[in-house]
């Protein structure tokens, strides 16, 4: 299952360091080259002996080898497809995720450019500390995978979560990133996330409730499988691939339009605002007599429409959202027409269930062909994964 795979174990000193041996085994028995690398304090839990037999490879502990030619994290760095560590301690994720290298461990994950998995395992109350879990955040934002530790009784003494997950998860999503088919790898996606935001003074301005969960759902899915991700958001969010922050839909034109000739496939998953303020007052507008107050709006550029029309090939693949609250398919098929894109991705935005806000969605991916496909309800992750399984098989 993991032939000639070179995973790198990368173990912290907490109790769970001993189960580390039965996942070196397993990851033996599937045919992966594993090498382990300690924090001094692993040792207190596990020897150095038992990793070495069981790796069939020298373990790494220190950082300077004067043996070597290589800086030594550099050389495990670059022999690595994976790094897996496991257990986490609170202290070694707070340091990783700050850029701290004090010891081998630490300067190899900073160095490190591939994929990382980490299982955090800790006592229940240092899990819940603020700080810890605002390094695990980072960790998430920089693209590593968490393994959420699982809930049960503590080697301290008390019950709750922190208990390093299952061995089998840690093995199975190893197994599952290895294997995963970077079938996306040279493709250029830029993806558009969240409702633009149209100022009307400088303190006030119009939105609207969409939460940019479904666009980011899908550059990171398009990321995972190999593309190179520009995701044009008006939501805060933190990634391994670029994100341009925009607020209006006129910025959201330029910084999505600069990219036209080079994009492979552009998904406008935002919620645009369809009128913009005719002006934007520059200090805030102050309350008069009257109790009526009037706003002149003007129209926005519709950006989908416009990027149809301005690409002059069938490069790149465009692909639009339809938001409806009411008779979802027959807007939608009058939509893509109107729009001129490859694909439209219809939802019903008067469920409560899915849509705005929600991590579910049910959409019906209708494409310029007439193909109308309908998926059932499920995880935004998953139906990203799906609809670009749709465009790009
Ligand atoms: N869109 C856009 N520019 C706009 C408005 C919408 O690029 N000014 C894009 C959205 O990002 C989405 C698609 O067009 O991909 C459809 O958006 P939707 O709000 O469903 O439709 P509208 O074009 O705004 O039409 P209406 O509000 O009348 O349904």
């Amino acid at each position: 299952m993991l032939n000639g795979k070179n995973i790198l174990i990368g173990i912290t000193g907490g109790i769970a360091a001993y189960k580390i041996c039965e996942l070196i085994r397993m990851f033996k028995r599937a045919n992966a080259n594993v090498r382990v690398v300690c924090t001094p304090n692993a040792l207190n839990f596990v020897t150095k002996l038992t990793l070495q037999n069981l790796s069939q490879n020298e373990v790494g502990i220190e950082e300077f080898d004067l043996n070597e030619f290589k800086p030594e994290h550099i050389s495990y760095a670059d022999e690595a497809d994976i790094m897996v560590i496991a257990p986490a301690t609170a202290n070694t994720i707070g340091k990783i995720a700050n850029g701290i290298c004090d010891n081998l461990l630490t300067s190899i994950a900073c160095a490190f450019k591939k994929p990382v998995i980490a299982a955090p395992a800790m006592n229940c109350g240092m899990w819940e500390n603020k700080f810890v879990q605002e390094n695990i955040q980072k960790l998430k934002n920089a693209g590593y995978t968490i393994l959420e530790p699982e809930s049960g009784y503590l080697a301290c003494g008390y019950e709750g979560k922190g208990r390093l997950c299952k061995l089998e998860t840690i093995f199975d999503k190893t197994v599952e990133i290895l294997n995963s088919k970077k079938n996306l790898a040279g493709k250029k996606f830029v993806i558009t996330c969240g409702g633009t935001i149209e100022e009307i003074d400088s303190v006030r301005y119009i939105s609207n409730y969409s939460s940019g969960k479904m666009g980011i759902a899908l550059a990171d899915a398009a990321y995972e499988q190999g593309a190179e991700v520009i995701l044009v958001s008006t939501v805060n969010v933190e990634r391994a691939y670029k994100v341009e922050m925009v607020k209006s839909a006129n910025e959201m034109q330029i910084a999505v339009e600069k990219e036209l000739n080079n994009a492979d496939c552009i998904i406008m998953a935002a919620a645009v605002a369809d009128y913009r303020a005719k002006n934007i007052a520059d200090h805030k507008l102050k309350k008069t007599e009257s109790n009526e107050f009037t706003l002149e709006l003007v129209k926005n550029p519709d950006i989908l429409k416009g990027l149809c029309e301005k690409r002059t090939s069938d490069k790149p693949v465009v692909v639009g959202f339809c938001a409806e609250s009411e008779d979802l398919i027959k807007n939608a098929k009058e939509k893509i027409l109107k729009k001129g894109c490859d694909y439209l991705i219809a939802n019903d935005i008067s469920r409560k269930d899915i849509g705005f806000s929600s991590d579910f969605n049910e959409v019906t991916i209708l494409d310029k062909n007439g193909g109308i496909k309908p998926l059932q309800r499920a995880a935004k992750t998953e139906i990203a994964k799906e609809i670009l399984k749709e465009i790009y098989g």
